[in-house]
């Protein structure tokens, strides 16, 4: 497995030997069973794999929780290099954002208003400016994301839709504890109280599932799950917010159309998110 961190060096080498087809996982690190599981079908398609690990400063609209973010590069290149990743990148943030880097002026619509775009300002501006930077970098012919940020996701095709970067933009599927709780690098900050308490975030998710089959007004049942979470949890729920599946446009009644129900709660300083496809 190689190991760069240098933008140059890493587009010489891919200059002098561009494989056939070219998979890219780009993460965060502080990796886990979720971003693995990326790799291991970025590998069953592709001939060659690149994984990025980047903290991106621009996309926390929280200073703490930029620093608290958990970061072990040994332990991530351990695990990628047992995985057979073949090219990790691990720049620096000059790397990434040199001077004449230009912030890209993409208009999210809907997408910035919502969900994640509502409660955490500017975050998708600092997603964008890092994919597409990444994507310009590396030039994959696939990338792949977690449908756990089933809202990045959205953004991240809309961003290619615009570029035209990368041919095919490929989502996963959530990988979870048995618990039911999502994998997160975000867990690791969890005692191990919380990480119990937040298994309520799935189950809510599940319950709202098999209530939609029978409740026409997606109003009372964000009202139910709200309360379930407060009242069965120390955790404080955020938003929860039922969205069509398409354009991610908040339902005032189901109408047919595939929806998702999307839940994101703090556990004590720790916020989580999640998401499942709900079918009424
Ligand atoms: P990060 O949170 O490290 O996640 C990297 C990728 O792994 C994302 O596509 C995310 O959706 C996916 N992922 C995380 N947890 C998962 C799980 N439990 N199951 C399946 N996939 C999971 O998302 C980011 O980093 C950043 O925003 C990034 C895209 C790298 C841009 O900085």
């Amino acid at each position: 497995m190689l190991v760069f961190s240098s933008v140059d060096a890493l587009k010489g080498l891919l200059e002098k030997k561009r494989p056939a087809s070219l998979g890219f996982v780009p993460t965060m690190g502080a990796l886990h069973e979720g971003h693995l599981k990326l790799v291991d079908t970025a590998k069953e398609q592709n001939d060659l794999v690149i994984v990025s690990i980047f903290v991106n400063p621009a996309q926390f609209n929280n200073k703490n929780d930029l620093l608290r973010y958990p970061r072990n590069l040994e332990k991530d290149l351990e695990m990628l290099k047992e995985r057979g990743c073949d090219i990790v990148f691990a720049p620096t943030e000059e790397e990434i954002y040199p001077p004449e880097y230009k912030e890209p002026d993409l208009q999210l619509g809907v997408l910035e208003d919502v969900m994640e775009g509502q409660f955490r300002p500017g975050h998708f501006k600092g997603v964008v400016m890092v994919v597409k930077r990444l994507f310009e970098i590396i030039s994959p012919d696939k990338a792949y994301f977690g449908q756990k940020d089933f809202q990045q996701v959205a953004v991240v095709r809309q961003l290619n839709a615009v570029y035209e970067l990368v041919p095919e933009i490929i989502a996963c599927p959530t990988v979870r504890e048995d618990s039911g709780l999502a994998m997160s690098s975000r867990n690791e900050l969890l005692s191990e109280d919380e990480k119990r308490q937040a298994a309520i975030i799935f189950k809510t998710l599940v319950a709202l599932r098999s209530r939609a089959a029978t409740q026409i007004d997606p109003q009372s049942l964000k009202e139910w799950a709200v309360k379930n979470i407060e009242e069965n949890s120390t955790l404080k729920p955020e938003y929860v917010e039922i969205v069509k599946e398409s354009t991610l446009e908040p339902l005032s009644k189901f109408n047919g159309s595939p929806a998702v129900a999307c839940i994101a709660a703090w556990a004590g300083k720790v916020r989580l998110i999640d998401n499942l496809p709900i079918f009424p």
